[in-house]
């Protein structure tokens, strides 16, 4: 793994970075992916929220949270009152790695590796967004943001200052409620988490 912080651009702004990050080889994962997915939302959202990595669907159609994770997003932030255009959607790999099975391909966690490799991209569009509330999606989005000591399963809900004025609120997945033996139960702590972010002054 190289990193991408060669492939950054010049110029910094959202759409320059879109561009370049197409052309990332940081690390292997771009070799077996369809496409880079990059963040998508507007420059001055007051949320953004950092997933792990696209997905099957998310691969195929370049954009983050399109699959079945993202209709779960999309329906918590909804019902916790975040409207999806004050919102800054991104990932914390923006290659999908995967294992292919027969003619499926099954989603495979990114290494410490490939999401150290990876941060420059999320690190610039964090940088260029500067969001009020930063809401971590996962194990993998909180390694990169808050480092490897960061525990979600403990410190989830809670929020962590950013700078002044800005917090990260850690919560679990949105593809970990789908997996859950009670889907309700994890929909609904998942949901008071995004209800914290949203009440952040
Ligand atoms: N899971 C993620 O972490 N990100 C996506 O964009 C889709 C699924
Ligand atoms: Fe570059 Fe990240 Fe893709 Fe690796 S996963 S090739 S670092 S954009």
């Amino acid at each position: 793994n190289i990193g991408a912080e060669r492939f950054l651009p010049a110029e910094i702004s959202l759409p320059a970075l879109r561009e370049a990050a197409a052309h990332c080889e940081g690390c292997d994962l771009y070799r077996a992916a369809t496409q880079t997915v990059f963040g998508e939302g507007v420059p001055g959202a007051r949320f953004m929220l950092v997933g792990e990595q696209p997905g099957d669907q998310e691969d195929r159609e370049g954009a983050p949270f399109v699959g079945p994770a993202g209709r779960v997003l999309d329906r918590a932030l909804e019902e916790a009152g975040i409207e999806r255009e004050a919102v800054y959607v991104t990932n914390a790999v923006k290659h999908f790695k995967y294992e292919p099975r027969g003619k499926r391909r099954i989603h495979q966690k990114p290494t410490v590796g490939e999401i150290n490799a990876c941060r420059p991209w999320l690190e610039a569009e964090m940088r260029l967004v500067d969001p009020e509330v930063t809401v971590v999606l996962g194990a993998t989005a909180a390694r990169a943001l808050l480092g490897p000591e960061f525990r979600v399963t403990r410190h989830r809900g809670e929020p962590v200052p950013r700078r002044e004025g800005a917090y990260y609120v850690a919560t679990i997945h949105p593809s970990a409620i789908l997996r859950a033996p009670d889907r309700d139960e994890a929909y609904s702590g998942f949901l008071a988490d995004l209800k914290v972010a949203a009440g952040l002054p």
